[in-house]
């Protein structure tokens, strides 16, 4: 396996400032509120695990994994519940954790699937968006950084499977 370091795109910390900020903001829009985080695995993961850590709330964690992408940097344009969560949120209010929005499909199919089980309120808190890829309407209630049309990495992010473990947000380079 070659060692490849990818570009710099946000350094940890820029992202350990920003995800202070978010924290902060859901913690005084929830206020005293008790909250089910829902961590989209896997690339939410990171970015879930410091931003909890930021909220000054009652809250559950929960995960859910859906899966857009195959070992590809293109959208599938179908999205597969691969894991559920196990916590029902009727009645209760739910904060969202993605890694990134890009054509909107997954949070689109989430929002949807979520909304049956009517909840009280559901905020998406959403480290990257891509808005020039977006095809479906979404509102990102907490947004991390807005990026460029770029495939990025790092944070969670991965490419087939690989670079989630750096700590930055890197991009990957055509030939690498
Ligand atoms: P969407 O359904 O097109 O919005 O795609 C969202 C999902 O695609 C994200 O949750 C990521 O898992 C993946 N994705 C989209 N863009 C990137 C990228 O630049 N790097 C890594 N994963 C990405
Ligand atoms: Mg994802």
């Amino acid at each position: 396996m070659e060692m490849y370091t990818p570009e710099t795109l946000i350094s940890e910390e820029e992202i350990a400032f920003r995800i202070d900020a978010l924290g902060k903001a859901i913690t005084a829009d929830f206020e005293n509120e008790e909250l089910i985080v829902i961590c989209v695995l896997k690339g939410a993961f990171m970015f879930c695990s410091d931003l909890i850590k930021k909220i000054n709330l009652p809250l559950k964690l929960e995960f859910i994994s859906l899966s857009s992408y195959g070992d590809n940097t293109q959208s599938s344009g179908s999205v597969r519940l691969e894991m559920d969560i196990t916590a029902n949120v009727e009645g209760k209010n739910v904060l969202i954790v993605e890694d990134i929005v890009d054509s909107g499909l997954t949070i689109k199919t989430l929002l949807d699937t979520l909304s049956v089980r009517k909840p009280k309120k559901v905020k998406l808190a959403s480290l990257l968006f891509k808005p020039i890829k977006l095809k479906h309407r979404v509102t990102i209630d907490y947004l991390g950084f807005e990026i460029e049309d770029k495939f990025v990495i790092g944070y969670g992010l991965d490419y087939a499977g690989r670079y989630r473990e750096l700590p930055y947000i890197g991009v990957l380079n055509a030939g690498n």
